[in-house]
């Protein structure tokens, strides 16, 4: 019996199995609002049987985007088209979450494929390009290739709370399962928690109580906006891999004051910074992911370079996760999880297919001699 493809209940949510899709930046939205290309990129993986699709990081506020072009909740107008794709996923079996995210100082950048913002007169026009002056916790810029951010004040970080919770608010207009708070990667509430943005000297700087009051404080006010029977995740860099920086001992504290404030699940990512140490490698971060489980008794999602289906069933076998999050392997094969429970030797695993599809697959795979 398979662990990776039994369910598993969330308060309200239960998922069909436990591999889900890691939020990702698809950088093609215009005015933060969702269209076909959200729709077919996230509609391939309820298609390919993931158990549960993350919507991209989803900026809270126009200032709050990664990128010009990245999703957002700010305005009523972005709930449909989100609605549109949060059905899609629902009819074909897959639950739905998105990341409702806030850079902070490491708003307003380049589109990664570009590298830098080479873009024309004529493609500003056409991608809706702006650029903005950032807000952080401290007027330190992330590199020097970054915009010098304004430092929040008390009001200021007030303002960003509110719209975590509109944007909470509408994410539930817009029918999602599950939110999952960006607490990583060295984004706005990252920068609070990490000594390596966070300069300030008032009560929300200084000792990691101090750091963490400010993320909290939104991690609490989103998880009251959020109905009581859906679940709240969040996304957590365990370790900066910086001397000086979070530490996995900070992010299991971090952990379980989540879980004392109602969240459900831990998605253990690492770094943001720059000048971490990265031991990049297979299943790299899997131990981050079981280091919060234990130390914190929560329930963790293990994301990096996990690319096997028995890996994937080892790391849950192990304890190690409770839940296995792809992102470049789900791009690379948007079908992982079929051809997992066909690796995995799944009862049945045609019949997880789209009734469009699996007959066929089934009949190519006969002819091969793969299968009776
Ligand atoms: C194209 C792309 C976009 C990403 N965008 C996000 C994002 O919106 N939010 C986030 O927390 N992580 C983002 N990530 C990080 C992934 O969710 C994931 O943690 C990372 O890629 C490691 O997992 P992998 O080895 O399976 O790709 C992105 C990664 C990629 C490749």
């Amino acid at each position: 019996m398979s662990k990776l493809f039994a369910p598993i209940t969330f308060r309200g949510l239960t998922l069909k199995n436990r591999v889900m899709v890691a939020p990702m930046c698809q950088y093609s939205a215009r005015h933060g609002v969702a269209n076909d290309w959200h729709l077919v990129h996230l509609g391939r993986f309820a298609l390919g049987g993931f158990g549960l699709v993350i919507v991209e990081a989803t900026g809270v506020s126009a200032e709050g985007r990664i990128s010009y072009d990245c999703l957002g909740l700010w305005d009523d107008a972005q709930i449909a088209p989100l609605k549109r794709i949060t059905d899609f996923l629902r009819a074909n079996g897959a639950a739905s979450g998105i990341q409702l995210a806030h850079a902070g100082r490491k708003a307003s950048s380049p589109i990664p494929w570009r590298g830098s913002f080479t873009e024309t007169e004529a493609e500003k026009a056409e991608l809706a390009f702006e650029s903005w002056t950032p807000v952080a916790p401290s007027a330190e810029r992330h590199t020097a290739s970054y915009a010098m951010p304004m430092a929040l004040d008390h009001e200021g970080m007030a303002r960003v709370r509110e719209d975590w919770v509109a944007a909470t608010r509408r994410a539930e207009a817009a029918g999602f399962d599950m939110i999952e708070l960006h607490s990583a990667h060295g984004y706005l509430l990252n920068q609070f928690l990490s000594p390596i943005a966070n300069k300030r000297n008032d009560e929300y700087g200084g000792s990691l109580e101090n750091r963490m009051r400010f993320p909290l404080s939104v991690a609490r006010a989103v998880r009251e906006a959020w109905p009581d029977h859906k679940p709240a995740f969040a996304r957590i860099s365990v370790t900066d891999w910086i001397d000086g920086g979070m530490t996995v001992e900070d992010s299991i504290a971090y952990a379980a004051a989540l879980k004392a404030i109602g969240y459900d699940l831990i998605h253990c990512s690492s770094s943001g910074f720059d000048g971490a140490k990265i031991p990049v490698g297979p299943l790299y971060q899997v131990p981050l992911a079981s280091a919060v489980r234990k130390g914190a008794s929560v329930p963790t999602a293990a994301v990096g370079l996990i690319t096997k289906a028995s890996d994937a069933e080892a790391i849950l076998e192990r304890g190690e996760a409770d839940m296995i999050a792809l992102a470049r392997q789900a791009l690379d094969d948007p079908n992982w999880p079929l051809h997992a429970m066909r690796e995995l030797e799944v009862a049945d695993s045609y019949a997880a297919w789209p009734k469009q599809a699996g007959y066929a697959v089934r009949n190519k795979d006969r002819a091969l001699g793969l299968t009776r």
